[in-house]
């Protein structure tokens, strides 16, 4: 391990109506310095993970950062958009920078500002993160129109998972009613997810409103250092590994009853690391949708295709389950402001890993793997993480 996430910041996830993308980024990042004890003047770049497409006015806004200290100024500051994927690629892009031997310490944030726009802006806008020229079927219906054409895939091919997906939901609304940056901290219970009702929708045929991530404002930060940093570090948490694959973006060129992207990330990440999904003590995964979720216990080697079911039925993924997935609640519960969520699942991560999680905390700690993707499996990011002090 060369490179350490040694301190992190979190906006609560919701709906801010009093805040815009300077303040929440501004929050994340002081709150990531001072808990990394690092000067402004210390972090020789900066990298912004956000994804806007129409949904916020201020699309240019990786120099919003230098607002957090004015020591920042004339620093290096990009931003970096990959769809949902966005806050990963932030990170990786500041790990290379570690790894270029330019820099020793990073500060990287991930903000999304998507409850402004209006409804069918949001729609349209997170569309950008699908193939617009042909997958499209009813823009009306935003991504959940993309995820509802792949669990009717997975449907047609292994019978309807309906129940299932409802279990995900309700696991996930469980974790996050422990988690106090969660957006959605109900904790509505299987039956609640797995009934359609005027509160719980059908949005796209099969998904219902409880099979989707939310519309979420919020940022989150790390400081990322180099082994000079260690000593000094309160606690750090180090890259095992990390991995950026991606796939085909049309449809027409993928199965769309699995994640393969996905798989080939997650495979080559556990290689890297030298570990088996054994030796791993939680993971957080995208589930912007449940029906992702699913596919991917299938995608990590959980399950055999088509078997991801058992993974949840038997209780594994639960957060004293074997295996537990998105103990912090997910993009489910915990909400999905685009550009901060990859940065967000680091940072659940981190704090899991360093004991930090209060009452979403795993019992004892040892390996964590964070999964976050743009697009359907399209932009695929993996990282195996551990405690270095
Ligand atoms: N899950 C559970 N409850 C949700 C929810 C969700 N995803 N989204 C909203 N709610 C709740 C709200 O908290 C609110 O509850 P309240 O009445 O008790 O206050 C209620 O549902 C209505 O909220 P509203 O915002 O009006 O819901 P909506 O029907 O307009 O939006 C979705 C619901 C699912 C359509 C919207 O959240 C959505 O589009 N999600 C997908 C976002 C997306 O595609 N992200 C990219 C993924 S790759």
């Amino acid at each position: 391990m060369d490179h350490y996430m040694i301190g992190w910041g979190h906006t609560r996830f919701g709906k801010h109506t009093d805040s815009d993308i300077e303040s929440l980024i501004v929050q994340a990042a002081r709150e990531a310095l001072e808990d990394a004890g690092v000067d402004a003047a210390e972090i020789d770049a900066i990298y912004l993970g956000h994804f806007n497409s129409g949904m916020s006015p201020q699309d240019f806004c990786a120099p919003l950062v230098l607002q957090v200290d004015e020591r920042l100024r004339f620093k290096p500051a990009t931003r970096v958009e990959n769809a949902c994927a966005s806050g990963s690629a932030a990170l990786h892009q500041g790990l290379n920078h570690l790894a270029s031997g330019a820099a020793r310490r990073v500060l990287v944030v991930g903000v999304e500002k998507m409850t402004d726009a209006g409804a069918a802006q949001v729609a349209d806008s997170l569309l950008g993160a699908s193939y617009r020229r042909s997958d499209l079927v009813e823009t009306s219906l935003g991504f959940a129109g993309v995820f509802a054409r792949i669990a009717r895939a997975y449907f047609d091919a292994y019978g309807d998972h309906s129940d299932v997906l409802a279990r995900i939901a309700a696991k996930n609304h469980h974790n996050g009613a422990r988690n106090p940056y969660a957006h959605l901290q109900n904790d509505f219970g299987f039956d609640f997810c797995n009934t359609e009702s005027a509160r719980n929708p059908v949005v796209a045929a099969p998904l219902r409103r409880t099979d989707c991530s939310p519309v979420s404002d919020g940022a989150a930060a790390v400081v990322l250092s180099d082994a000079s940093g260690l000593a000094s570090a309160r606690r750090a948490v180090g890259f095992r590994s990390r991995v950026q694959a991606t796939e085909f973006m049309p449809m027409a060129r993928r199965d769309l009853t699995e994640l393969e992207g996905a798989a080939h990330a997650w495979r080559q990440a556990m290689q890297q690391a030298g570990v088996g999904l054994d030796d791993l003590s939680f993971a957080e995964v995208h589930d912007c949708f449940t029906i992702a979720e699913l596919m991917i216990y299938e995608a990590i080697g959980l399950t055999p295709k088509g078997q991801g079911r058992r993974a949840i039925e038997e209780g594994w993924v639960t957060a004293d389950g074997r295996l537990p997935v998105n103990p912090s609640g997910g993009l489910k519960a915990k909400g999905h402001p685009v550009g901060a969520t990859g940065v967000s699942m680091h940072v659940m991560a981190a704090k899991q890993l360093t004991g930090e999680a209060g009452d979403m905390q795993v019992a004892s700690p040892q390996l964590g793997a964070v999964f976050n993707m743009g697009g359907v499996a399209v932009a695929n990011y993996a990282s195996v993480l551990e405690r270095a002090r």
